[in-house]
């Protein structure tokens, strides 16, 4: 073995499975095709709320190809399952429209769709409620909110505060509904056989799929293999199991043939999840010198009638910055409506575009430079819990975006530089995400030929994950990258948490280090014996749950430069930058991609991305990427991420925080704050539409 220590994590390796990816051998989902393949096309329900009276399928059973309709009829049955999202076909019940009530079972997908569509369905229709109302009767407070958060927090006395604070923000901003849109939609080819259930699952998570459907079909989870080799993007839509991947192995088990099941693009504008809507009412209240001394940031979102989902949106607001009294809520209301679900940095995204569109108002209102009047509310400690912070670097981001950006010639006045006929203007905002790890195991073994293999059934959603988790292997292993092997994405591989929560690397590298650290252990204690074949394990649980208390979250500063055209009332932005202060780096390479993935994300949440309510037939209106807009390249101009490396030692063995979501954090708040320099026209209403400028 070569003895060199960590040389590899913090290198710009290139992909491993880079060149699998560019000549097509790499296989996801849908390219997987058993023998005796069938294919599926799901049917949605076309009323928003009653029930499915009769479906008469007579016409689709005489489509050539045509195997079966299977609706609640005929369904084979499951467990009841915790998420109501996932009884698909149990029942005569219509939730939402866009439900899933029947699926089409043939030999080609066209006649699957052709019988799909062929399908006469009898509704029992009842009136439905989609519309989200600050002022919903149906307002609750639910009993926590996501990741298992309070759902509210209060210290001292924030309206006695805010009544006698000098300087006083009162706003409320509101965020639409947004559609998760990864470039591979949702796709599953399920087979079952005398072991039990195959599945080659588009998931973030192959452990949790397997637990999930083991338990609907009532079966051992050894029963149950769920195969995710390589994923198309994610973005939290594929982070727990849905209705699609139910329906997939509900069918080939109805056919007792293998299915393939993909979702139609337009079909994942109603059933794989997306951003509640938001409506948040912030009040800060400051010192003249721009300290604050109260901030109440106050959350109304939506969920569906089946599945409480509730955001915690307010969540960031409780470490962000100090201030003796302080309120954060969350209210809720069910209405007639798909289930939302994750989508990149939830909570966090909405929330951040309300608070740091708040600071900058206060900021204006105070009469100090937004940058500074962070760095004066910076908390020694986190201002909740009173835990110190395993590290905080938000000032640091500040500062070097600040530097970098040339914030410094900045004349406050809004709507004062005008370029032909451009109105420019430059926003800052903060970012922030909390670094989370969960259990998981792994193995590493020596192979004969003197190589290594580790075994975690991680995911790479192509985040870069198998080829950081090979970079720290290897340092672990003390070898190098091309010596070591990652097996991911099977959970026949030692059980591992989601690619999600931006702890994916967290969490899988603690355990890779650990299972390669004992794996050196033997290897070691084997002495002069043959070390071939040795194999260690590692399970991380107890060591996550004894971990330190420390309050521990990745920062980042954003800087945006926006041109409002005065005419068409069109904003571009310009230039972002972002900072971000995120641990250790394992690769500069995937970890830039990350960032700026997330800042294009949040560039495009400021400017484009909204799904439209139709009240009348109850869903959403648009549901392709004609209508639904995302940023496309030309919108992107000039895009930076850098960051500061940090040396955090309360974190995991690597040192490394998160970097999935923050860079998704604070962009809308950055570019709104930047459109409001430009014009001096303040939106609280995302997205950043031309009408709302002119
Ligand atoms: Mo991410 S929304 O936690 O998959």
């Amino acid at each position: 073995m070569t003895t060199t220590a960590r040389p590899y994590v913090g290198t710009a390796l290139d992909r491993v499975e880079g060149m699998e990816k560019v000549t097509g051998r790499a296989r996801y989902a849908y390219e997987h095709s058993p023998d005796e393949l069938a294919y599926a096309v799901p049917v949605q329900a076309s009323i928003a709320r009653g029930e499915v009276r009769a479906i008469d399928v007579q016409a689709a059973l005489t489509i050539p190809g045509v195997i079966a309709i299977i609706w609640h009829r005929n369904a084979p049955r499951l467990a009841p399952a915790d998420n109501a999202e996932l009884s698909v076909l149990q029942s005569a019940r219509v939730a939402y429209r866009g439900q899933y009530i029947a699926v089409a079972v043939a030999e080609t997908l066209q006649a699957a769709g052709e019988a799909a569509r062929s399908l006469s369905v009898d509704y029992a229709g009842e009136p439905h409620d989609t519309e989200l109302r600050a002022d919903h009767p149906g307002l609750y407070r639910p009993e926590k909110v996501n990741a298992g958060y309070p759902t509210d927090s209060e210290h001292g006395d924030p309206d006695a505060a805010m009544e006698a604070a000098p300087i006083r923000v009162d706003a409320t901003y509101s965020t639409p509904a947004e559609h998760n849109n990864p470039m591979e939609p949702h796709a599953t080819v399920a087979r079952w056989d005398a072991d039990g259930l195959t599945l080659y699952d588009s998931t973030q998570g192959a452990s949790a799929v397997r637990a999930t459907l083991a338990a609907l079909f009532t079966m051992p989870p050894a029963n149950v293999r769920v195969i995710a080799s390589h994923v198309g993007g994610g973005f939290g839509s594929k982070g727990q199991p849905l209705a699609p991947v139910v329906l997939a192995a509900l069918a080939a088990k109805h056919v007792t043939r293998p299915v393939k099941l993909a979702v139609p693009r337009q079909q994942m504008f109603a059933v794989t999840g997306y951003r509640t809507p938001t409506i948040q009412r912030v009040r800060l209240g400051a010192d003249v010198d721009g300290r604050l001394t109260a901030i109440v940031h106050e959350a109304i979102e939506q969920c569906s009638t089946i599945r409480e989902f509730a955001e915690q949106t307010t969540t960031p607001t409780r470490i962000m910055y100090a201030a003796p009294n302080r309120r954060t809520t969350h209210r809720v209301v069910k209405l007639d409506v798909p289930t939302p679900s994750w989508m990149r940095a939830p909570g966090e995204a909405p929330g951040m575009f309300a608070l740091e569109s708040a600071m900058d108002e206060l900021a204006i209102a105070c009469g100090i430079d937004p940058v500074e009047l962070r760095v004066r509310n910076e908390p020694d400690a986190d201002p909740e819990s009173g835990e110190p912070f395993s590290s905080r670097n938000l000032v640091a981001c500040l500062r070097e975006g600040a530097r970098r950006f040339g914030w410094a010639d900045r004349d406050p006045t809004p709507g004062a530089r005008l370029v032909g006929r451009t109105l420019i203007g430059t926003g800052v905002a903060a970012s922030t995400y909390p670094a989370y790890r969960s259990p998981s195991q792994a193995s590493a073994r020596l192979e004969p030929d003197g190589r290594y293999t580790v075994r975690i059934a991680a995911t790479d959603i192509g985040t870069g994950a198998r080829t950081v988790l090979t970079q720290i292997a290897a340092d672990a292993l003390r070898t190098s990258p091309d010596r070591v092997t990652v097996e991911i994405g099977d959970s026949a591989l030692p059980p591992a948490t989601l690619a999600g929560g931006s702890m994916g690397t967290a969490s899988w590298g603690t355990a890779v280090v650990r299972a390669c650290e004992a794996l050196r252990e033997q290897v070691s204690r084997s002495g002069d014996l043959p070390s071939a074949g040795l194999e260690a394990a590692a399970d991380t649980k107890e060591e996550i749950g004894a971990q330190e208390r420390f309050s521990r979250h990745a920062f980042g500063a954003q800087f945006a430069e926006v041109g409002v055209d005065v005419d068409t009332g069109e904003a571009r932005v310009l230039r972002l930058l972002g900072v971000f202060a995120a641990g250790r780096i394992v690769n500069p390479k995937t970890a830039r991609s990350q960032f700026i993935g997330g800042m294009t994300m949040g560039l495009s949440t400021a400017l484009f991305e909204e799904s439209l309510m139709d009240r009348e037939f109850g869903d959403y209106l648009n549901r392709d990427l004609a209508q639904y807009h995302v940023a496309a390249c030309a919108d992107v101009r000039d895009i930076e991420a850098v960051w500061i490396e940090e040396d955090d030692p309360h974190l995991n063995p690597m040192g490394t925080k998160g970097i999935g979501e923050i860079g998704i954090v604070g962009t809308a708040a950055a570019i709104a704050n930047a459109v409001h320099h430009a014009t001096g026209i303040r939106i609280r209403d995302l997205p950043i539409r031309l009408d709302k400028l002119l």
